[in-house]
């Protein structure tokens, strides 16, 4: 490259938890002279609800090239979205093609990349749930294991990656992209008619979300959540904005009755500004989410996090968040402690600032310029 040509980056996203971060990244790079952004929508999430309109509330550009691969196994997923993803590096030839989180879109875009000799650049890097029965961490290690650079939320990343033998030099922390949205959207949140539309009144509702496999594929194991949740029913409303896997597997096994009752709220799958509002107002937050563990941590939310581990700890040393799995007793007695915390104590984990784009904005000038 010569001194002053810019830095071709081929951004991607897929499905819903990457939408929020690449917002704030699109928008440091379209600041940046030195970088030339492009974005790459997978297709993985394609409806309304799941895609268009975080795009639009959260100003996200149009992306320049739609791989519309939609929905399939793991591995026709994984393998569409690498086969049509190959000719668009071939055309672009990018300098580097950046990925985020964990999804199948992830892993298949960053392998494209490599191996016609892009650097791969990712974003979250470093996070371990140590399950590798969940699809995300494999997807997680994987990555990994072939980025060039590998950019970290929190401190456990670093220690991961440590232990893991990654070379020093590959690896910054640099916080937070999903908090950059967060902050960046907090006013315009507040202004929300949600719960007004859902009819409930702010430190009088639980927020609940379940779509991974491990909660939602099986159906004794869904059967037991909606039950233990179906007790909360007469202390508070209950709101759950259904995943659409979620919704098909409830009506596939006879469930969805579970969640018909009066205590229960089951609108479709909200868009970021009114999801936000509800985290910031609900009692409590019953979820099986990655992201919501980190959003309620700076909202002071007290969360429950119905999955067996956490691949981001700094939210459990944060105080806001605890780990149950799917141990009726013991989201019985999480569920107590947060109604009796009416306090709701917002923490912060080291750089969760609302900043990290720009600082990875300027970390990619220094070391691919
Ligand atoms: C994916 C991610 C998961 C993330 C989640 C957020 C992987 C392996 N999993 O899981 O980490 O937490 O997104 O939502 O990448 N569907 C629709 N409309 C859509 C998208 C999906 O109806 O726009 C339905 C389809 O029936 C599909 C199912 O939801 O089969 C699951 O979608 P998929 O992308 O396979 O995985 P998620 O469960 O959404």
């Amino acid at each position: 490259m010569t001194a002053n040509a810019k830095i071709k980056i081929i951004n991607i996203v897929g499905a819903r938890p990457n939408f929020m971060k690449i917002a704030p990244l699109m928008r440091a790079f379209a600041a940046s002279e030195r970088i030339e952004p492009l974005l790459v929508h997978t297709g993985q999430h394609y409806d309304e609800r799941m895609s268009d309109l975080f795009f639009k509330q959260l100003n996200i550009p149009e992306p320049d090239i739609n791989l519309g691969v939609g929905s399939g196994s793991h591995a026709v997923q994984t393998a569409e979205v690498m086969k049509r993803f190959e000719p668009v590096v071939l055309e672009h030839k990018p300098d580097a093609v950046l990925v985020v989180g964990d999804v199948n879109s992830t892993i298949a875009c960053a392998l494209v990349a490599k191996k016609l000799g892009a650097k791969v650049i990712h974003v979250e890097a470093g996070l371990r749930s140590f399950d590798r029965s969940m699809p995300e961490e494999i997807n997680r290690v994987l990555t990994d294991a072939i980025s060039d650079l590998l950019l970290v939320s929190e401190q456990s990343g670093l220690d991961n990656l440590k232990r893991e033998g990654v070379d020093d030099g590959k690896v910054f922390l640099v916080g937070n992209v999903m908090i950059d949205t967060l902050e960046a959207n907090r006013q315009r949140a507040a202004e929300s008619d949600v719960l007004e539309r859902l009819g409930v009144a702010a430190g009088e509702f639980g927020l609940v979300t379940m779509h991974r496999p491990a909660n939602v594929d099986d159906p004794e194991i869904l059967k037991t959540l909606l039950d233990v949740l179906n007790e909360f029913t007469d202390r508070v409303k209950l709101v759950w904005p259904v995943h659409p896997r979620s919704q098909k597997n409830m009506e596939r096994f006879g469930l969805a009755e579970k969640v018909a009752g009066d205590g229960w709220i089951t609108p479709e799958p909200l868009a970021y500004l009114d999801f936000l509002k509800l985290m910031d107002s609900a009692a409590v937050c019953l979820t099986d989410s990655g992201g919501i563990q980190e959003e309620t941590t700076i909202l002071g939310t007290p969360c429950i996090t119905l999955r067996e581990n956490t691949e981001r700890p700094a939210t459990i040393d944060a105080g806001t968040n605890v780990i149950v799995g799917r141990d009726p007793a013991k989201i019985r007695a999480a569920f107590e402690k947060a109604m009796a915390n009416k306090a709701h104590t917002p923490a912060r984990p080291p750089l969760w600032d609302g900043a990290a784009a720009e600082r990875i904005a300027e970390l990619l000038v220094e070391q691919l310029g």
